[in-house]
């Protein structure tokens, strides 16, 4: 999982709990809402019935106001008992079902109170006024009205308790509620939080001490010390990067390293041939005048014999000089052509000898390079002097120099125009597990070479921003590209055939 992922899951872990509290504070509110809605309309409903009580006893009254001598009072009664009706209806729309029976005995009472008023007007009305206000007072004061005092009593006592109580006891059981989600969201958060600052500590803080340790050593110089990556997220990415960075940067010092110690041996190298040289002169003259005064063939012979060698080691003194102490670069612009046949001056009697053909393939108008045309005819001469190591008598072979525009193909891996000079022998060829050696200071394989010829060659041809190649094939040969970017004022040709 991406540390990412990791860090999402850790805080999402610690927001449950205050998601919980909000749904609670959400859930809470609602139900509180209706309580408080349940009660109000608890309360609407006594002050209603309030009413209802009020337009009966105005009806009783009425009946009490004919009696005592109000003729009006007759013709208000219906007036009374619409009212009454009126606040009956309103009062008993959407009662709970626990109060339909106290609305039953309301209505009855009315019934009743409407139907002794009846009785009573016709009494007195047929003049008989005592009998009249008896039953007035018997059924109204000493049976409706206290049968309505007793009804009254329990609607408002069940009102109180269903509004006031019930909404009491309803916002007790949500308080309760609300204590409990919210110890158990208490609980929750610890857990979660433990949870993710557990997940946090084990998957970030950890690998990233391990990192921290892995660098304090690397830092103070331990390149060696193993950095294993322990996690697959981005922390693991970083302690991979470290890790090949640290390996980097330990082939790198022992590259440092070698190139020190070769430095050193070059100089001491240098040095001891520099000493040799004059001595390995005055050899030689020796040599030579001792030859001319002696007349015994092996004598001459084995003089001879002498000079050959100095002459070798006076060859490998001065690669070994050339290699530790190059003389500045002087770029010039040369052709190809020049460069060519310059190294190629000293060959032609050894290129007789060997009966080595060669063959030069120049294609029309190569433009000139810039370079060192020394150091370049040096170079051009060690890689010719291999190829005829390589073609040892009594085989010979042949030699194919040739030079062509580079195309975008032509490989050196040089940017811009460049030049092609291709050196093709027919010799024995090259192993290929030594081809990436083969350029390597002191690296050769035969017994009288120093294995500096190809280091001097590459040197000189990448001074130039050159590139060197080498491919061959045991049996069948070798070759050598070179590629050397051309001078900067030359109009580049388009490649074109080769000429003999
Ligand atoms: N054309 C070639 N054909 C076959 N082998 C070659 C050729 N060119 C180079 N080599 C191999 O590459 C090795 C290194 O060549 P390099 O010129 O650096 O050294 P060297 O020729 O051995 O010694 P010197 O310092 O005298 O040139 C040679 O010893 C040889 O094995
Ligand atoms: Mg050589």
């Amino acid at each position: 999982m991406t540390l990412q992922r990791k860090l999402l899951v850790g805080f999402a872990l610690m927001v449950v709990p205050t998601l919980f509290v909000g749904v609670q504070a959400i859930r809470t509110n609602a139900l509180e809402r209706a309580t408080l809605e349940a009660l109000g309309q608890r309360l609407a409903r006594s002050r209603t019935y309030a009413d209802v009580e009020d337009a009966m006893f105005n009806q009783t009254q009425v009946i009490w106001r004919y009696l005592s001598g109000d003729p009006a009072a007759k013709r208000e009664f219906p007036l009374t008992e619409q009212v009454v009706g009126y606040w009956l209806d309103r009062w008993t729309a959407g009662l709970p079902p626990d109060e339909v029976k106290h609305a039953e005995g309301v209505r009855q009472i009315e019934a009743d109170i409407r139907a002794v008023a009846a009785r009573v007007f016709k009494l007195h009305d047929a003049g008989q006024r005592d009998a009249a206000a008896l039953i007035a007072r018997r059924e109204l004061v000493e049976r409706l009205q206290p049968t309505l005092a007793r009804v009254n009593r329990e609607i408002y006592r069940q009102a109180r308790e269903l509004s006031v109580q019930g909404a009491v006891t309803q916002m007790q059981a949500i308080v309760e509620a609300k204590r409990r989600v919210l110890w158990g969201t208490g609980l929750l958060a610890l857990v979660a939080g433990l949870l993710a600052s557990w997940l946090i500590a084990r998957d970030l803080a950890r690998p990233l001490n391990q990192l921290r340790q892995a660098m304090a050593v690397v830092g103070a110089g331990d390149l060696d010390h193993a950095i294993v990556p322990s996690s697959a997220d981005e922390i693991g990415e970083l302690a991979r990067a470290f890790a090949r960075m640290t390996e980097q940067l330990r082939q790198s010092r022992a590259q440092l390293v070698q190139s020190e110690k070769l430095a050193s041996i070059g100089q001491m190298a240098a040095a001891v041939a520099h000493g040799l040289r004059n001595p390995l002169a005055s050899l030689r003259a020796a040599a030579q005048l001792a030859r001319h005064r002696v007349d015994a063939p092996a004598a001459r012979e084995q003089l001879d014999a002498i000079v050959e060698q100095v002459d070798r080691l006076d060859v490998r003194i001065a690669h070994l000089l050339q290699f530790s102490r190059p003389a500045p670069f002087h770029p010039l612009r040369e052709s190809v052509r020049t460069l060519v046949e310059g190294a190629l001056s000293g060959f032609a009697e050894l290129l007789r000898l060997r009966g080595i053909e060669l063959v030069l393939r120049f294609a029309e108008a190569v433009p000139d390079v810039r370079v060192d045309p020394m150091r370049l005819e040096q170079a051009l001469t060690e890689i010719v002097s291999n190829a005829l190591d390589a073609m040892s008598p009594p085989a010979g072979g042949r030699l194919e120099i040739g030079a062509h525009v580079a195309t975008g193909d032509a490989g050196g891996g040089g940017s811009g125009a460049g030049v092609v000079i291709d050196i093709t022998d027919s010799g024995c060829g090259i192993p290929a597990e030594i081809l990436p050696n083969l350029c390597e200071p002191f690296f050769t394989t035969r017994s009288e070479g120093t294995g500096l010829g190809l280091a001097i060659a590459q040197r000189y041809v990448e001074e130039a921003g050159g590139r060197l190649e080498i491919t061959s094939v045991v049996g069948r040969g070798t070759t050598v590209r070179i590629w050397l970017p051309v001078a900067s004022r030359d109009p580049v040709p388009a490649p074109q055939g080769t000429l003999a």
